[in-house]
């Protein structure tokens, strides 16, 4: 079969794909256009995620095209030891305990240590389009790409000046891995990738030399390494960052971007959270379900594979549909329904599952869930343009919004007091 992912139907609306997939009794899918098996049932996915053994995350940040020869002579030089999401054993359970040490992954220590910053920055944003009553405003630019990278980049020590060099950067590296680049701009992306690469270095060799004193991530994954290449090199600090960096911005706001869609969508939704913000968490739940912002993962094996009545042999890329995965229906009923009062059932695959387990899970629903209070409660009026489509970039694995126009409307004041008081009641840690 084709998966055909940058056109047509899978462009516009993947979950049309994603159940035609799902109703075939067959366990795998081999899609020539990409050379990549498609697994989609949820089981399936939730196994090749929590089983290391056979499906490896080596080449999960290599394009699955071949790159034209000018474009491979600097994807060549760029050499960043494996840590996180393209490391397996031993590797992965060494760089993963100096991850979890030093990046804040459960909800009281991502309260603890950033919610500070995520309110500061929410703030900002909300303020300034609260500024422009009655202008046209894209909220993927303004607001859902924004608000994750100022975040990730404030955690991560990173002076607010690179803002734009490193989006464009991250950016590059999104489309060059898992888009469909020209020849040309393959060469472009690629010599992007390398100077993002070299400035990660940078910026952790020159902390290293200042010191580790600070608090933020570089500082204490220095800290950590206490100068033994053991426990962590100075390599693999800056590969750390070189993946934080990318990882911690551009999914968030694909989360945001999303939420932000299906809030507006319907009007009385997003009023319905100004005056009453407490189902914010189960609706971005039912979110990161319905529309992960990551909806195919790569993985590769280690052995041959039977899923059902397939059997993929060993050296075989595979394309893990979390997106398709989420819509089992044999684990959800009713699955291709977006139903923010859905009652908690198994876990969603969106962040993952197993010993690659999203770190920034907590923090992202933080940031989203913040987002979603203060932007409701700051604009209850807030609507899409008339003329908004939805449309997505050419991407398998990260879905995007191209924009999200919106018209900032004041609108109505919140209700009563009480209503008022339950819209800044402070966030549950
Ligand atoms: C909605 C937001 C997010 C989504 C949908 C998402 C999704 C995922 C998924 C599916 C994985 C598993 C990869 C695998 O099994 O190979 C993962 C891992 C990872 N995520 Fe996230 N992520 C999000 C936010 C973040 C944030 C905010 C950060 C950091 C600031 C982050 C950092 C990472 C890292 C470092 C890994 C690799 C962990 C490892 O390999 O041990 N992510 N994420």
């Amino acid at each position: 079969m084709q998966l055909n992912p940058y056109a047509g139907a899978y462009l516009t609306d993947p979950g049309i794909i994603w159940r035609r997939l799902l109703d075939d009794p067959v366990g795998a899918h081999y899609a020539d256009d990409l050379g990549l098996w498609l697994i989609s049932k949820y089981e399936y996915v939730r196994r090749a995620l929590g089983d290391p053994s056979t499906f490896a995350n080596a080449l999960t940040l290599l394009p699955v095209y071949q790159p034209t020869p000018e474009a491979l002579a600097v994807i060549s030089q760029i050499d960043p030891p494996p840590t996180t999401a393209a490391a397996d054993p031993p590797t992965h359970p060494r760089t993963r305990k100096a991850l979890r040490a030093t990046f804040a992954n459960t909800d009281r220590r991502v309260e603890e240590q950033y919610g500070g910053i995520v309110r500061r920055r929410v703030d900002q944003l909300v303020d300034r389009l609260a500024a422009r009553p009655g202008e046209r405003v894209d909220l993927i630019a303004e607001f859902a790409a924004d608000l994750p990278l100022r975040v990730v980049l404030d955690i991560l020590g990173v002076p607010e000046s690179d803002v734009g060099r490193i989006k464009q950067w991250s950016d590059g590296q999104i489309a060059l891995i898992w888009g469909c680049p020209s020849a040309d701009e393959q060469l472009r992306l690629a010599q992007g990738l390398l100077d993002f690469w070299r400035y990660c270095q940078d910026l952790v060799a020159r902390r290293a030399r200042k010191g580790w004193i600070g608090t933020d991530f570089v500082s204490r994954a220095l800290a950590y390494r206490g100068g033994d290449d053991a426990v962590l090199t100075e390599s693999e600090v800056a590969s750390m960052a070189f993946n934080l960096l990318v990882a911690g911005h551009e999914t968030t706001a694909g989360l945001l971007a999303h939420a932000l869609d299906f809030a507006l969508t319907e009007p009385d939704r997003w009023r319905g959270m100004a005056v009453d913000p407490t189902g914010i968490p189960s609706f971005v739940a039912e979110t990161l379900r319905y529309a992960p912002a990551i909806d195919g993962w790569l993985r590769l094996t280690l052995r041959p594979v039977t899923l059902g009545d397939v059997t993929i042999p060993a050296g075989a890329r595979c394309l893990l549909l979390i997106g398709a995965a989420n819509r089992d229906s044999a684990v959800y009923r009713d699955p291709d329904r977006f139903d923010p009062h859905r009652s908690v059932g198994r876990e969603h695959l969106s962040f993952g599952y197993g010993p690659h387990f999203c770190i920034g899970a907590a923090l992202a629903r933080l940031e989203t869930e913040i987002a979603l209070r203060r932007l409701t409660a700051a604009i209850p009026g807030l609507r899409l343009a008339a003329d908004y489509s939805r449309s997505y970039k050419a991407n398998f694995a990260f879905r995007a919004h191209r924009s999200l126009p919106a018209i900032v409307d004041i609108g109505v004041p919140l209700g009563t007091p009480a209503q008022r008081m339950m819209a800044s009641v402070p966030e549950a840690a």
